[in-house]
């Protein structure tokens, strides 16, 4: 009873100020307060941000359109007849009902099921029945335009084949947004080659949505926690590698360069126990790289700000949309892809290859139990911080050793001053 009147008090009384102004030491309530869940979709998804919404391969004709999100918010993108592709909320104007019920489809229209309520491809209202009632009763006020009362529609920019979407209308290029650094890794797994869908996933994941982010801008772990990734030479210790983060710390890029499993030096093995001397592959052909990318790197994984992240793992192309739901929970929705000109025999090795990546991937899955055991500790031990220490030489930035956080700071960097926190 003691413990419960305590922690009552103290989220009555929390003031949300971080720690010592101390980017090393990472307060819990950023990952567990759903005050600061409801602020971050406030001033950060529904922000000045460039939100992933979808490939344009997904949406290649008139009418097309496929359902997806602004953080938790659901959206339509929708190809209209004059080639545009606009995005607008999923939420009648009428009664707030999800009217979209497809994943996705083509379509001239959108009937909302409660009350066939009609939109245009771009989100305008064109249609209300019984408008003007019946016999003279009833109906709407005579003053009511359709034209006053289209869904919520957000801005829209493509680059390369990836469409994203904004609650702002005052957001800089995507190209200045990602910055020059990130830009050009962007560029180089959308190398101008028109892409050609290969199939999605999703599944839901119990932990906050940020702590993918930082899965990914934490090259320490990838060589602790992954038996696959090390074994088999993917990212070990001493690979040539780097931990990207652009200019204002929100967006990152772990980029590293496969090397011979053969050649990793004996103290770094004794380090790793994730490594197991002896282990092959049944399918030698998993492991292929074939070269097809101008880029020195093998592997790059970008974390694009706010819910993206971009997954070019050898020949295994993806992308991955974070929809958070809530401090706790967030679903991840994956897309992958090859491009138009791929022979068979590419599109089968892009696929197989996918299994290192997705909901039970060989690297996956780790990852995923990791985030849940980070969120379970957070929730079950009340008024906690933990320690993002590595490479103190590097305060919040880009790092050239795997065994750093300071990407990790760089985002919180940008985190704080959007949050005013
Ligand atoms: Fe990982």
């Amino acid at each position: 009873m003691t413990v419960k009147t305590t922690m009552q008090t103290a989220n009555l009384m929390r003031d949300y100020v971080w720690p010592d102004d101390d980017l090393t030491v990472i307060p819990d309530w950023v990952y567990t307060d759903q005050a600061i869940y409801e602020r971050e979709i406030e001033r950060i998804f529904h922000g000045p941000t460039w939100n992933y919404v979808a490939l344009e391969a997904e949406v290649p004709n008139a009418g097309d359109f496929i359902r997806s999100n602004v953080g938790p918010t659901p959206v339509v993108v929708a190809r209209a007849a004059d080639g545009s592709i606009n995005a607008f909320e999923n939420r009648c104007v009428h009664r707030a009902s999800e009217f979209c019920r497809e994943l996705s489809g083509n379509t001239g229209e959108f009937i909302c099921p409660y009350h066939q309520w009609t939109y245009d491809l771009k989100g305008n209202l064109i249609g209300v029945p019984f408008r003007r009632g019946m016999a003279g009763k009833g109906g709407m006020p005579a003053d009511f335009k359709v034209q006053e009362h289209g869904l919520r529609k957000l801005a829209v920019t493509t680059h390369r084949g990836v469409v994203f979407a904004s609650y702002s209308d005052e957001m800089e290029s995507f190209p200045d947004y990602l910055g020059p650094e990130v830009l050009r890794e962007f560029e180089a797994t959308f190398d101008g080659r028109k892409l050609k869908v290969l199939g999605h996933y999703r599944h839901s994941l119990p932990g906050n949505w940020k702590l993918y982010h930082e899965n990914l801008k934490d090259p320490y772990h990838a060589t602790l926690l992954h038996t696959f990734l090390v074994t088999f030479g993917l990212l070990v210790v001493g690979n040539r590698s780097l931990m990207l983060a652009d200019g204002s710390g929100r967006h990152g890029v772990m980029a590293s360069a496969k090397s011979d499993a053969k050649k990793i030096a004996g103290d770094a093995k004794k380090e790793m126990r994730a490594y197991k001397e002896g282990m092959t592959l049944n399918e030698p052909r998993f492991m292929d790289f074939i070269e097809e990318f101008d880029s020195e790197w093998s592997v790059t994984m970008a974390t694009i700000w706010p819910n993206l992240i971009v997954q070019r793992e050898m020949n295994t192309l993806g992308v991955r949309q974070i929809v958070p739901n809530g401090p706790h929970e967030f679903i991840m929705k994956w897309t992958m892809f090859g491009f138009e000109g791929d022979d068979e025999a590419m599109t089968r090795h892009r696929l197989r290859q996918g299994n290192l990546m997705g909901p039970a991937g060989f690297l996956g899955l780790e990852d995923n139990e990791a985030i849940k055991f980070v969120q379970d500790g957070m929730q079950r031990v009340p008024d906690g911080r933990h320690l993002v220490k590595l490479d103190p030489a590097q305060a919040a930035g880009t790092a050239d050793t795997l065994i750093s956080e300071s990407a990790i700071r760089a985002m919180y960097k940008h985190w704080r001053a959007a949050m005013g926190l």
